[in-house]
């Protein structure tokens, strides 16, 4: 099982690339029996071709409304969504969704679950079984592929489902607090391994995380939004040098960019 650190060359942010993703002052309120509730408000946002951009904020303040809005799930109340300069109407073929949860099937081979993605987008599955295997082998779990689900543990799932969110190559990859139901051991060994494949894929990512070291060890920029309604706060470039491995935890440079994190998290606490 693969669990070094990080494979490949230096991907540097990819800050001249196309625009993947662009949201321009987009507010969502949802229309409950209650009222109205203003989720977010005015956001802007932009993650370009290569990008891996996270975005840290307090529960409740509109993350996974904003992944559902970029899924095409969810329509926003205003603002615009683009994808690679298309507005969202649905839920689009060219973005990857790797939930809290592996939600695996259970009476899939890990294989076949790698394909579900294909099956749903009625493209030939055949076509996609070595592509299938490849991702398998970059997430370490090549001799599992015909294994079932229950086989694995918590963290050989959850790289299943980042395997499953990569195999229709779509141009973005969504992942939403995809680490956070880990043990600390293997959520530190979850994030490497995210940086190795995204290394090799060079995928824009959008990643929604509550943790501040997660956050600075795999993002190029940090979109640090308010308490709900969601609004950018600040975003925070991280110019650590890539490939970032664990002793970079040991760097001053992050280490002060965390603390900066945490200092924000508490200030807002107490104006909360
Ligand atoms: N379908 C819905 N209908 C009504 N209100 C909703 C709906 N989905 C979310 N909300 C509300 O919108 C706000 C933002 O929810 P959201 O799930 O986006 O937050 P979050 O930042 O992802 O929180 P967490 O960190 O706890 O996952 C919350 O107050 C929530 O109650
Ligand atoms: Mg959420």
């Amino acid at each position: 099982m693969s669990l070094s650190l990080v494979k490949g060359a230096s991907a540097p942010a990819a800050k001249s690339g196309a625009p993947q993703l662009d949201i321009r002052a987009m507010s969502v309120v949802y229309h409950t029996r209650r009222g109205n509730l203003r989720a977010l408000d005015n956001l802007d946002m932009t993650i370009r071709d290569g990008e891996f951009v996270a975005v840290l904020g307090p529960s409740g303040c509109g993350k996974s409304t904003i992944l559902k809005i970029v899924a095409g799930l969810l329509k926003p109340s205003s603002g615009e969504v683009l994808l690679n300069g298309r507005p969202v109407d649905g839920p689009q073929p060219d973005v990857g969704i790797v939930f809290q949860q592996p939600t695996l099937l259970p009476w899939k081979t890990v294989l076949d679950n790698v394909l579900v993605p294909i099956r749903a987008l009625r493209k030939p599955v055949g076509d996609y079984r070595d592509e299938a295997m490849a991702l398998l082998r970059l997430a370490g779990l090549e001799q599992f592929a015909s294994h079932y689900p229950n086989e694995l543990s918590g963290g050989m799932q959850q790289r299943v489902g980042i395997c499953r969110g990569l195999i229709h190559d779509p141009r973005i990859l969504l992942m939403d607090e995809p680490f956070s139901a880990l043990d600390a051991m293997t959520r530190e060994r979850m994030a490497a391994e995210l940086q190795s494949i995204w290394m090799a894929k060079k995928k824009a990512v959008l990643f929604i995380t509550h943790s501040i070291q997660e956050a600075v060890l795999l993002a190029d920029r940090i979109v640090v939004l308010s308490e709900r309604p969601g609004r950018v706060v600040e975003v925070l470039d991280v110019d650590l040098p890539r490939p970032r491995r664990a002793q970079v935890v040991t760097d001053p440079r992050f280490a002060q960019l965390s603390a900066h994190l945490r200092a924000y998290f508490r200030l807002d606490a107490q104006a909360g």
